[in-house]
């Protein structure tokens, strides 16, 4: 049988209901992110390092929420603080006062949190990072990182990927948008150049969390460039924040942005997204006594601040600020990587490698480069390195994976959480070992 029979075979039930939901969701799915051939799995339930599909197989889940769920599936405090503040009301239509602690635990982690506004999603934060930069500047455009994700609204989608589709976006909206590398000296040129930027934005460890990692040193560095010559920095810690350390990938690199966005973590697992930083770009929001003055930021969302994603992040970042959960998450990481690259090395897989930075681990696969196991995919084509390789191989290296009980991120990914144990490092090995052993009968390494 091949690796796409066994697959259909496995996870028939999964296979039933994607034909129903082709007939409902575009393309089978909700989030482009989830779409895979032949079709995706459909989960039942999931609870700590685990989840299990609706045929009944258990998978060890490398997707954790998307990133979400540093502490894992259903984390006692966090369910605990849910079910409590479900029976307290779900919408208060008002202030209170866990929005509040939510707010000061952001502020104790994050650097330069003076003031925070919640939102809905990281797709708002960066929305309302992007409006507060142009409105503090008075500066049209924003700089981006090629390839660097920051939510897929209107003002931001132009160059998440070289060869992304633009249809939909309004063709003056692309004109605001400069996309360059991550490449210093072409940042300093373009921002020498001209008088119209009001911000760069960047995930700060390069593009798709890190699986394209920046070169050493670079946030610092475009830190002091923008600080400079006068531009606003923006950081996009929606995945990065609370994970690469308890204040995310600025605390770590010793840089204070002028916004941070946040979401993922932030909310525990609810939907949920923040702002934070200066108070004198964030007071742009304020209404005062006297009315709203021309130059304020408009911002309302009904479920700003929703109290269960409230007591859900209030319980996750109680957790997390201590830093245990993240270095653990971290350690297991590194061993996963180390293990991937022992069998990698053992079963002479040209072209395969996994590497990673603490927690967050990714693997490429492409038989035809030139690359050692343990090495990061770098001067290889941009779209190549976030795609995780050649994507006949990438496909049935997820298919194999899952068969053996293993679900990465979009195939290549995997957000280690710290309820994932040895024992799941160990599987994790054996299931690529597997998995590797079916594409070499298939030929295909
Ligand atoms: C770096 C980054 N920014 C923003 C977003 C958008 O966040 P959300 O999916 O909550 O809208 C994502 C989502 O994956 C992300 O990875």
């Amino acid at each position: 049988m091949s690796i796409q029979q066994r697959y259909e075979a496995r996870f028939a039930r999964s296979a039933r209901l994607a034909a129903e939901a082709r007939n409902t969701f575009p393309g089978g799915v909700t989030h482009d992110g989830r779409a895979a051939l032949p079709f995706p799995l459909f989960i039942e339930r999931a609870s700590g390092a685990s989840k299990w599909d609706a045929d009944g197989n258990r998978l060890i889940d490398y997707v954790c929420g998307h990133g979400a769920l540093l502490l894992g599936h259903g984390h006692p405090a966090v369910v605990a603080a849910v079910q409590a503040q479900m029976e307290r009301g779900t919408h208060y239509g008002g202030e209170h006062a866990l929005a509040l602690r939510w707010a000061s635990l952001i502020q104790r982690l994050v650097p330069g949190a003076e003031r925070v506004r919640f939102t809905a999603s990281g797709t708002e934060a960066t929305m309302l990072a992007l409006r507060l930069a142009r409105a503090a500047t008075g500066r049209p455009k924003i700089l981006r990182l090629e390839g660097h994700f920051h939510g897929w609204h209107d003002g931001i989608a132009p160059g998440a990927d070289p060869d992304d589709p633009n249809a939909g976006l309004p063709p003056e909206l692309l004109g605001q948008i400069l996309v360059l590398p991550a490449d210093l000296d072409r940042i300093a040129g373009s921002l020498r150049r001209r008088d119209d930027v009001a911000a760069v934005i960047l995930e700060p460890t390069g593009a798709a969390y890190g699986a394209a990692p920046l070169p050493e040193g670079f946030l610092p560095a475009l830190r002091a460039l923008t600080a400079e010559l006068g531009v606003l920095l923006i950081c996009d810690e929606v995945v990065t924040g609370f994970r690469v350390s308890p204040g995310g990938a600025q605390a770590r690199a010793g840089v204070v942005a002028d916004l941070t966005c946040l979401a993922k973590i932030l909310a525990g697992g609810l939907p949920g997204g923040a702002v934070a930083g200066r108070e004198d770009l964030l007071r742009r929001l304020a209404i005062g006594p006297d009315g709203t003055p021309r130059e304020r930021v408009r911002h309302q969302g009904t479920y700003n601040a929703n109290p269960l994603a409230a007591a859900a992040g209030v319980a996750a970042l109680e957790l997390v600020a201590s830093g245990v959960p993240g270095a653990e998450a971290a350690a297991r990481g590194q061993e996963l990587v180390a293990a991937l690259n022992d069998v990698i090395r053992a079963r002479a897989a040209r072209g395969i490698t996994a590497y990673g930075d603490g927690s967050i681990v990714h693997l490429f696969a492409d038989p035809a480069a030139p690359l050692e196991p343990g090495q990061a995919p770098h001067g290889l084509p941009l779209a190549a390195v976030k795609r995780g390789g050649d994507p006949r191989t990438l496909a049935a290296l997820r298919m194999a994976l899952q068969l053996g009980g293993v679900d990465l991120m979009r195939g290549r990914s995997a957000f280690v959480s710290a309820a994932h144990g040895p024992a799941d490092v160990e599987a994790t090995a054996a299931a690529l070992d597997d998995a590797l052993a079916l594409l070499a009968s298939e030929g295909m390494i």
